[in-house]
């Protein structure tokens, strides 16, 4: 029997429009998430941080003593106590229990009580003397100081000096744009107890329960087989739980290895806003050619990104904002340098996209200001820069499917009338003085695969009971994205059973052992095929069986829905629950591990060289905004977004993740401004001053739809990943907000805009256009 990966059987539930595997549990509150378990346990101990009120300070002497007098109070957690190494970072530069404060909130030990109350009220007793340090905070200031961490790679490709000589336009720029908060709506929480064995399992909200139970495991100074992870689910990771849960994890196991006692920790709001990593910020510095035809001939920048304390993944976001640097453009002569500045801030981590968004912006802002010096309308200047198929990225990576972009360009062009409403648009705003309106459209291309080799490899353990009843894990955790639900889809069409026939057990790392971070939008690629490979195993067992009582060859024999059949005679089938039954009492192992590994990815970190990506993911968006000429204030009037998917393996789960996303990343790019006052102290720590998209800044009309009749022949069922791409589609908001900015002045001119672009910046945007115009008009005529 040969099993294609990508081809899927006539009859099978993966495409069908289903609802999320706990949808009804979502909205009846009936779902679980780590810190609920917590109550079910006996004698449970409460985790509680004591956070330090410097950005950088050495810690000259702690008195825990007044802590244990609090009543409630059990214990309090140091250095002293850590067993193996205190460390809680993949590149041992994060201190579990430090001696020096590198950040404003950094936990500088943690108290555990009967309560969390009274852990807090023991964390306040502790009595800490600090000699403060001279902070660094903003990047400009690392920059300026040469403190960098990390390696400082370099993209390149040609020659860019011979580029410059030959291109017939040249422009400079700078760009700084800040981070963002994940806030997702369970903040970071993990749960340990210790068995009589000595054996540990954690419940922790993490993206990578391996990597948890391998920090736990080297904190405590034991073998990863005695600890265990797992995660039921998030409630939303965005990426700030990929590597962020692993200290918060090591606290609660070292604390119920300490008193034998269940200890459970979940930051509240401000802690977690204060503690944890967010979405880089960037400064960018570039210098860019073009042909007299407005094609890119040459682009030369570099890449700073805040980094905060610790490395953790800043190294590889950095890289993939180098590889996204050309989002959907061929440009022949690159240099990028990268580096990542070293500053007192939380540690910045993955974001949805990560990296990936910040090198696209650099590219899409150069388009949106040079367009207008270059004599073209933005969207003919992205057009005519388009990859051909046959070019390559500066990476070296063939750019296959480049007509794809093509099509979904051409696609979204028609489906949204943009032609006809750039007129519409033009008539509007020559009639208004004081209201502008503005297009906009802008492409996405995005590399999927992690970067690291060795990470695009999954697990799965799939069995079938004697009743004919499935029950499948995999290493991927589910965080909202619904990756279970299409995992399910998968097993039922892999088996040719209902949908209903199949369960799906939590994510845990003594059922599928070394796994990679449900993360870089793999997780249905990479789970999806080792469940695949694993009911391919046991079907193939199965049809051996059956072709024997059907009379056929095993090839012949075909599962659909619950029932097996000969090739050709659906009316001569027996029920799968029977043939299992069967099965079972011939000896058949009626279970399988399976594997599966992402063939011909190679990537050289040094050189910045190889091809990384197994596919690209495409996509477009037009965005059309109304501006205020008097305030900035504006809204979204409509947007239209058109994404590959590849054939949907759940199109209502992957329309909710282009919303989702689309709507995230307009969050970041219009409304969310992380702040940091003098002292270092985040200043934005709660929902009151960090400011979310909600409904009201949906657009007024959204229209959403996937790409039709988009195979993806390597990949699981012909489908594509589709959980970071369209977050980057928002950049369409921003070039439309530039757009409505610009038209308050006369043309030709290059139009500055600050991300996050919030009504005010809006504001000071279209004052630049109006002064330029010389009809200067202030909001108090
Ligand atoms: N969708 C929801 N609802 N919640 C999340 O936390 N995380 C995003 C994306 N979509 C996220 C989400 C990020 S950062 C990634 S990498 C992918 O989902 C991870 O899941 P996948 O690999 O299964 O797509
Ligand atoms: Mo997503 S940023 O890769 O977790």
């Amino acid at each position: 029997m040969t099993h294609s990966l990508f081809e899927r059987p006539p009859v099978g539930a993966v495409g069908d429009a289903i609802a999320h595997e706990s949808a009804e549990l979502h909205v009846t509150g009936h779902a679980l998430y780590t810190d609920d378990l917590g109550v079910r346990l006996q004698n449970l101990l409460h985790a509680w941080p004591l956070q330090a009120p410097h950005a950088h300070a050495r810690i000259l002497s702690m008195n825990t003593a007044p802590a244990l007098a609090v009543p409630g109070v059990v214990r309090v957690l140091t250095k002293a106590d850590v067993p193996g190494v205190n460390d809680s970072g993949v590149k041992h530069d994060e201190p579990l229990f430090p001696d020096e404060v590198m950040f404003y909130g950094h936990a500088v030990c943690w108290v555990l009580a009967e309560s969390a109350d009274a852990a807090r009220r023991g964390a306040d007793a502790i009595e800490v003397e600090y000699e403060p340090l001279p902070a660094i905070l903003t990047v400009q200031d690392a920059i300026a100081a040469g403190r960098f961490q990390g390696s400082q790679p370099v993209l390149r490709r040609g020659d860019v000096a011979l580029g410059f000589e030959e291109a017939r336009h040249i422009f400079e720029g700078e760009f700084e744009f800040g981070g963002q908060e994940h806030f997702y709506l369970e903040t970071n929480a993990a749960l340990a107890h210790i068995d009589e064995s000595g054996q540990l399992f954690i419940q922790s909200s993490t993206q990578h329960p391996t990597e948890t139970q391998e920090i736990v495991a080297h904190v405590l100074g034991l073998t990863s087989s005695q600890v265990t992870v797992q995660c039921l689910r998030m409630g939303g990771g965005f990426g700030g739980k990929e590597m962020q849960p692993h200290g918060f994890a090591a606290i609660a196991a070292l604390g119920a290895t300490l008193t034998g006692r269940p200890v459970r920790m979940r930051l509240n709001r401000t802690q977690d806003l204060t503690m944890t990593g967010k979405r880089h910020p960037f400064h960018s510095k570039w210098k860019v050619g073009f042909d007299e035809g407005g094609r890119l001939v040459a682009l030369q920048a570099t890449l700073s990104s805040d980094g905060g304390w610790s490395l953790d993944l800043s190294e590889p976001v950095l890289a993939r904002a180098l590889c996204h640097i050309d989002n959907a453009y061929f440009i022949p002569h690159v240099e990028v340098q990268g580096r990542i500045c070293k500053t007192n801030k939380t540690s910045q981590t993955a974001f949805r996209g990560f990296g990936g968004p910040q090198g696209m912006l650099v590219i899409e802002d150069i388009l949106g200001r040079c367009a207008p010096l270059l004599g073209l309308e933005a969207h003919e200047l992205r057009r005519r820069n388009f990859y051909a198929s046959g070019e390559a990225t500066p990476y070296g990576q063939p750019v296959r499917h480049a007509e794809r972009l093509q099509t979904v360009w051409q696609t979204l062009l028609d489906s949204s009338d943009f032609v006809a409403r750039q007129s519409e648009i033009q008539a509007f705003n020559a009639a208004h003085p004081h209201t502008k309106r503005g297009l906009a459209i802008t492409p996405v291309k995005f590399g999927i695969s992690f970067n690291f080799t060795a990470y695009n490899q999954a697990g799965a353990l799939v069995h079938v009971y004697k009743d004919g009843s499935v029950l499948i894990n995999h290493g991927g955790t589910e965080m909202g994205q619904g990756l279970h639900t299409k995992m399910i889809q998968v097993a039922a069409t892999a088996l040719g059973v209902p949908v209903k026939c199949v369960r799906l057990a939590p994510t845990r790392t003594d059922k599928v052992p070394n796994t990679s971070a449900t993360a870089a939008s793999s997780g249905a690629d990479l789970n999806g095929g080792a469940i695949k490979n694993a009911c391919d195993q046991i079907k193939e067992r199965l049809a051996a069986v059956a072709a024997g009582t059907l009379g056929v060859h095993p090839n012949d024999v075909r599962f659909e829905n619950g029932k097996v059949y000969p090739l050709g005679h659906p009316d001569q089938d027996m029920d799968f629950a029977k043939l299992v039954h069967d099965a079972y009492h011939l000896r058949t192992q009626l279970w399988a591990a399976g594997f599966y590994r992402t063939p011909g990815l190679h990537w050289d970190r040094e050189a910045v060289q190889g091809e990384p990506f197994k596919y690209f993911s495409y996509g477009a968006a037009v965005c059309e905004v109304e501006v205020d000429g008097f305030t900035g204030a504006y809204r979204q009037l409509r947007a239209d977004l058109l994404h590959d998917v590849g054939d949907s393996l759940s199109p209502l789960i992957d329309i909710g993740q282009v919303e989702g996303g689309f709507v995230q990343g307009a969050g970041w790019m219009t409304l969310e401004e992380l702040h940091w006052d003098k002292f270092g102290r985040l200043a934005t720590q709660s929902a009151s001053t960090y400011k979310l998209p909600s409904f009201s800044e949906m657009p007024e009309v959204f229209n959403v739809a996937l790409l039709e009749q988009a195979t993806e022949s390597g990949v699981v069922y012909g489908s594509k990943a589709v959980g970071e791409p369209p977050l980057m589609l928002a950049i369409s908001v921003r070039e439309a907000l530039r757009q409505a900015a610009a038209a308050f002045g006369p043309g030709g001119r290059a139009q500055e805009l600050r991300l996050p672009a919030t009504p005010e910046a809006v504001y000071w945007a279209l004052d630049t256009a109006r002064q330029a115009s010389g009809a200067l008009v202030t909001a108090d005529d």
